[in-house]
């Protein structure tokens, strides 16, 4: 069923899973090609971070597993993405680097994490967050996955508030949403407001990611006692 998402109040669009799915089993043969270098700062920077933690990681959004060799043998990782073909790309290079600290890949949907409470010392998932219908809704479910102490690590499109990146950003929406994508609706007031109403969650850093700065790594921490509203 299509969800529909609302943009600034002004425009409705439609941008359910099945559009993201099918979107992403296309980008499939092409994506390595395509995001492999655009991307790889920001994935440094989020394997870096989660490598320190180190642990039973849960990378969600896995897509093709391109992250899946940087991190350190000692982390157990277990990816999780919506798109078949995507993940059938993964499963080939654990297989073709023999990657030893792969738990296990599987079709699963950000929002519905088929995990028990506090499974994992680290959730992270890169350039996932505004691909997945209901954002709000997916990263409760990292909250609710990821043990009191751990870290949530998301790289992540943070939009403009104002200005003409802003008028960009809305104008391209429209185009880039059919491709899996959504440039505007992310202001960083969407994640500080999320952030406001997950009872046990608190900021432990948020770092814009180079050259553009249009992408940040943000480190949510679990705390170990849940915050009273
Ligand atoms: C832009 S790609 C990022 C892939 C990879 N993390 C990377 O760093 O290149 C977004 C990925 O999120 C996946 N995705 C989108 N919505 C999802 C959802 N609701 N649940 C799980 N994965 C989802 C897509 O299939 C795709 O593989």
């Amino acid at each position: 069923m299509a969800e529909t998402m609302k943009l600034d109040g002004a425009r409705e669009l439609d941008f359910d899973r099945a559009t993201v799915e099918q979107a992403y089993d296309r980008w499939a043969p092409i994506y390595d090609l395509v995001f492999g270098g655009v991307f790889s700062k920001g994935r440094d920077a989020a394997i870096e971070a989660t490598n320190k933690l180190g642990g039973r990681v849960l990378e969600v959004g896995v897509g093709t597993g391109i992250s899946l060799p940087l991190y350190a043998p000692n982390v157990r990782i277990f990816g999780t993405d919506i798109s078949e073909e995507m993940l059938k790309k993964a499963k080939k290079r654990v297989a073709e680097q023999r990657l030893k600290n792969v738990e296990d890949l599987a079709v699963m949907d950000a929002e519905k994490l088929e995990f028990p409470d506090n499974s994992f010392d680290v959730v992270m998932a890169q350039y996932v967050v505004t691909a997945v219908p209901n954002p709000e809704v997916a990263l409760d479910e990292f909250a609710r996955v990821v043990r009191p102490g751990g870290e949530l690590i998301i790289l992540t499109r943070v939009s403009a508030d104002n200005g003409i990146r802003r008028v960009i950003e809305q104008a391209l929406q429209p185009v880039v949403r059919r491709l899996g994508f959504r440039t505007a609706e992310f202001a960083w007031s969407r994640y500080t407001k999320w952030l406001a109403g997950a009872h046990s969650m608190e900021l432990a850093e948020r770092r814009r990611i180079p050259p553009l700065g249009h992408f940040s790594l943000v480190r949510f921490r679990k705390t170990e006692i849940a915050r009273t509203a």
